[in-house]
């Protein structure tokens, strides 16, 4: 079962020490993890237009828009705008829940992001989410082995991550969860979920 704990990052200011401190951690969780290297790889190649949501301090947004100064990219958080992103991505601050869903369809990426939500929440995003043609999802994966994981790493991060890895892994996902949660196959989506040891799961879905 899913347990649901509130994380220490979304409750302090922005530009609180502590919260610096954790955002750099968890710019090397995410390559330990290998969570932006999937995402890009899975991207679709043609122009398109991206959305990321809770894209947090913006890297994995700055590197599309590096590789792919052709695909127009928007991405929603409760934080500001990072200052080193480029102009022409749009950013959107605020709660997600308060926002329409988009108008233009394209590719939905989600990386560490759906775990913060219940379940019920999720059945609410899902009709944000499925506004779009592709969806790409890449969570915390709740299993023992990340746990392990997460605890070998604990000396070597800040406080406030050490306590936010094991809320997010005890808030993550089971095989099947996610794609269920979402209702995507009963909206026609094609997908594939796989897991990753270092404690990543993932859903790639296509309308079809
Ligand atoms: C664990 S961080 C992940 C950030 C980024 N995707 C990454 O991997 O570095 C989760 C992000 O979700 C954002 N967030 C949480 N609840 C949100 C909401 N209701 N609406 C928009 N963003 C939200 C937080 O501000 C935070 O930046």
């Amino acid at each position: 079962m899913r347990k649901l704990t509130p994380e220490l990052l979304d409750r302090l200011p922005h530009d609180d020490p502590g919260a610096l401190r954790s955002r750099r951690d968890l710019r090397r969780i995410n390559r330990f993890m290998g969570n932006e290297s999937w995402i890009i790889s899975v991207m679709p190649k043609r122009a398109n237009h991206i959305t990321e949501i809770g894209a947090g301090d913006g890297q994995l947004i700055l590197k599309i828009s590096q590789l792919r100064p052709d695909f127009e990219i928007t991405a929603y958080d409760l934080a500001p705008r990072p200052a080193h992103l480029p102009h022409s991505v749009k950013w959107i601050e605020g709660d997600l829940f308060s926002q329409a869903p988009s108008s233009h369809g394209g590719t939905l990426i989600a990386n560490l992001f759906l775990h913060h939500f219940t379940d019920a929440q999720l059945e609410t995003l899902g009709k944000w989410i499925r506004s779009f043609q592709t969806i790409i999802i890449n969570e915390p994966l709740r299993a023992r082995l990340p746990m392990l994981l997460g605890k070998i790493a604990a000396p070597f991060v800040h406080p406030i991550t050490r306590h936010d890895m094991r809320v997010s892994i005890e808030a993550g996902f089971a095989p099947g969860e996610l794609a269920k949660t979402l209702e995507l196959a009963k909206h026609g989506y094609h997908f594939r979920e796989m897991t990753d040891w270092r404690g990543a799961i993932r859903v790639l879905a296509s309308r079809v």
